[in-house]
């Protein structure tokens, strides 16, 4: 049998198995994995390096056309899909999935339609895009949602809070509905809009406007409650769900204590919940901006309380939640250099950092073994968003969507080396050891030792299967 490629002498890791073994690769997919293989047109020697499923990253916010009340004042997102997947496959990601937001008053088909646009010819790995539902009227949910899930569009977000945003329980449970006719996988912001506009208030009124009051508008406990009635919600509904960006040990015991009950709840972080805290969001000049998110980074018990979870398995996904807004006046300072916390954009970067801090913090320091690291950065995404087993694997069939990863690598993570288009990263300085050397997508080197070898449009769109989530149906009850 002749390959195209042969990857030889290099340590596979999957979230199954650690197997020293060769791979071949044929018209873009693996096509033999066996303890030798010879021939080859080409022949990268994977020596000393580990060859894993190139990571997914399935929380990424990328050229997401803004409306008032998610970024302050219309901020702009400094990466769309050419520096952003750009900057996800320096940093080992091969798959990205941004999200294609509905505005109030659009259509979701209309939306899905401008997002291609935007994303067509621009990236350089394989995308598939999850639909926001910020406005579901009866033509969305009766009409447009189910022809998109049939396309191929079958992950949903909602959110509980952002005043452009925020659906209410009732409108939560009509989407639920249709995730649940449709089988459709649905994420969900958990933070309770109400108490966080309260407290804003209050603090506001004291003149606690600075960015480190964010953190105190959007305590913990808003979290937690509003996990609760998310989990609740779709335990009525009977729907199986994801919970994003969880940043503390209290809204994983929801999660906890939902599977207990026998439902289907995905648990997601992401690295700044297990290597920032609220202290960043302290630095003086505006500079805490740059740490500011939603929900806001904890303190050093949540971080443990994470981790605790990632070990223990209650976290299923770590995804980098990457919305790229400059530290200048299109984005974070877009109220300028006083704005109240309330007028500053939420999100931070981190599309490239993602797996190489997982990969130090985790596997490096003993927390993880290589296999739950591949688990959560890459398949469990592919199954829960219905793109296995095409990605996010090392199989015969796959797609050769392949990280070459040198686990002696030491870098200092400093913004300069960063290939997206924001001008700060939160982790700067931080040294991890781990980083990817050599990139394939569909078997093409798209990275090799610090340069770019692919063009923007190689990246093809992903059309997506039912999540791996609906597997287990018949257990899966409804009220309704
Ligand atoms: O602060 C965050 N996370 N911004 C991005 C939008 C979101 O809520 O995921
Ligand atoms: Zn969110
Ligand atoms: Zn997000």
């Amino acid at each position: 049998m002749n390959f195209d490629l042969v990857i030889s002498g290099g340590t596979i890791a999957t979230a199954a198995d650690v197997v020293k073994a060769d791979l071949g690769i044929t018209n873009g997919r693996i096509v033999a994995i066996a303890e030798k293989l010879s021939g080859g047109a080409q022949r990268i020697d994977a020596g000393g390096r580990l060859v894993l499923p190139g990571g997914i990253d399935a929380h990424c916010h990328l050229d997401q056309p803004q409306a008032p009340g998610l970024a302050a004042n219309g901020a702009v997102m400094a990466d769309g899909f050419r520096t952003g997947s750009i900057s996800a496959v320096f940093g080992g990601t091969t798959t990205i999935v941004p999200f294609c937001v509905q505005h109030r008053g659009q259509s979701v088909t209309a939306a899905v339609e401008d997002y291609h646009r935007r994303a067509q010819g621009q990236a350089v790995i394989d995308y598939a895009f999850h639909l926001i539902v910020s406005d579901p009227t009866p033509a969305v949910l009766g009409q447009e949602l189910p022809a998109l899930i049939r396309r191929g569009h079958t992950s949903l977000k909602v959110y509980m809070t952002y005043d452009a945003m925020v659906l209410s329980d009732r409108q939560i449970l009509d989407v639920f509905a249709t995730a649940r006719q449709e089988r459709a996988i649905v994420m969900i912001h958990a933070e309770n809009h109400e108490i966080i506009a309260w407290l804003a208030e209050k603090l506001e009124a004291q003149g606690r406007t600075a960015p480190s009051q964010h953190a105190v508008s959007r305590p913990l406990p808003i979290e937690r409650e509003a996990t609760h009635r998310a989990v609740t919600l779709a335990e009525v509904a009977g729907v199986p769900l994801v919970v994003v960006h969880i940043s503390g040990g209290e809204p994983l015991d929801e999660v906890r204590r939902a599977r207990a009950r026998g439902l289907t709840v995905i648990a997601e972080t992401c690295p700044q919940y297990l290597l920032l805290t609220e202290h960043d969001l302290e630095a003086p000049d505006m500079e805490g901006a740059k740490a500011m998110c939603s929900p806001p980074p904890r303190d050093t018990a949540a971080q443990a309380a994470l981790w605790r979870g990632i070990e223990d398995g209650t976290v299923d996904i770590i995804n980098s939640d990457h919305a790229p807004y400059r530290f200048d006046r299109d984005g974070k300072l877009r109220g300028g250099m006083n704005a109240p916390f309330r007028k500053v954009a939420n999100g931070i970067p981190g599309l490239e950092t993602r797996l190489p801090l997982l990969f130090s913090e985790g596997v490096i320091k003993g927390r993880i073994d290589l296999s739950r690291f591949v688990a959560l950065t890459s398949t469990n995404n592919a199954k829960f968003y219905g793109l296995h087993p095409r990605k996010g694997t090392i199989a015969v069939g796959a797609d050769a969507d392949i990280a070459i990863w040198d686990p002696e690598k030491r870098v200092t993570i400093r913004n300069e080396n960063l290939h997206h288009n924001v001008d700060y990263t939160p982790f700067e300085g931080m040294e991890v050891q781990g980083w990817p050397r050599t990139m394939l997508s569909r078997g093409r080197v798209v990275v090799d030792n610090g340069e770019l070898l692919a063009s923007p449009g190689d990246g093809q769109f992903l059309t997506q299967n039912t999540s791996s989530a609906w597997a287990n149906e018949r257990g899966i009850k409804s009220w309704i």
